[in-house]
């Protein structure tokens, strides 16, 4: 598959899926900018991203969450590159919380970075993306049984299958297309936010994996080729779809 010359936003790629994405994005010829606000961790990616093909990323460090962030990433890589082909919304996190805790504080960073964020850079990309007739993937967690604590970020989930099938129906008419990658449990630092230290992660993934049809952690670069083949002309009508790679952890 090849993305030479083709422009595309990762974010949440100083880590996990996003990163492997723009690694893999940047082997295939893309032109990258990475979001995330890790520095070191970013840099890291750049670098290998800039290794793979000798293309510099650009490098937005900013909490996406923030007034005018998102405007900032597209103004950013317009200016650079004067086009852009891809967004992929992957900048997320999981925290725990549920109904009986009476602080809105957990569901409002929920709804503020996994659903409003994509919302508004979906917005901020799209001028753009209609000259390119471009396409955005949304990364969205498979739609596995819901546990408790679990409960806005679940909604959330659902919400941005919604957002996908919905903005289809508005973007579909422009040329863009829009997709959900949608992964089951994958190998990355998204547990960190649920206050499972590095030295138990090990442990933490061997329990998880135990309830799992296959037994099987994903890997993120296994997410990232899902993302690849997606924005590919492999398949020009893969529109408004939920691609589900979880291992079957969704079959109940
Ligand atoms: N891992 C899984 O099992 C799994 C399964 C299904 C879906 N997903 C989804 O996949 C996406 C990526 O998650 P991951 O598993 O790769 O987790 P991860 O390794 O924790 O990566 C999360 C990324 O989001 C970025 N981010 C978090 N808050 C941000 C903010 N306020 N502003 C800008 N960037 C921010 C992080 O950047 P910094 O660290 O630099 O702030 C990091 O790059 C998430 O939407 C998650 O819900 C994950």
């Amino acid at each position: 598959m090849d993305l030479t010359g083709r422009v595309a936003i990762v974010t949440g790629a100083s880590s996990g899926i996003g990163a492997a994405t723009a690694k893999l994005f940047a082997a295939h010829g893309a032109l990258l900018t990475i979001v995330g606000r890790n520095e070191a961790r970013l840099l890291a990616v750049a670098e290998a991203c800039e290794r793979a093909k000798g293309h510099k990323p650009v490098c937005a460090m900013l909490d996406l969450t923030l007034e005018n962030s998102c405007e900032e990433v597209v103004r950013k890589t317009v200016e650079t590159y004067s086009k852009l082909d891809m967004l992929v919304n992957c900048a997320g996190k999981a925290m725990l919380t549920s109904l009986f805790d009476m602080s809105m504080t957990v569901f409002d960073e929920l709804v503020a970075l996994n659903m409003r964020v994509p919302y508004k850079l979906t917005q901020h990309c799209v001028p753009h993306l209609k000259r390119t007739k471009g396409h955005i993937v949304n990364v969205v967690p498979a739609p596995m049984r819901s546990r408790p604590g679990f409960l806005p970020y679940a909604m959330i989930r659902d919400a941005m299958d919604r957002f996908t099938k919905a903005a289809v129906l508005e973007l579909a008419p422009e040329g863009v297309r829009i997709n959900a990658v949608r992964p089951g449990i994958t190998r990355t630092n998204l547990l960190s936010n649920l206050n499972v230290d590095d030295d138990m992660m090990d442990d933490a993934y061997d329990t998880l994996s135990k309830v799992l049809p296959n037994s099987v952690i994903l890997e993120p670069e296994e997410i990232a080729k899902t993302i690849l083949f997606t924005v590919s002309d492999m398949c020009p009508n893969l529109n408004g779809s939920n691609i589900v790679i979880d291992g079957a952890a969704s079959v109940y």
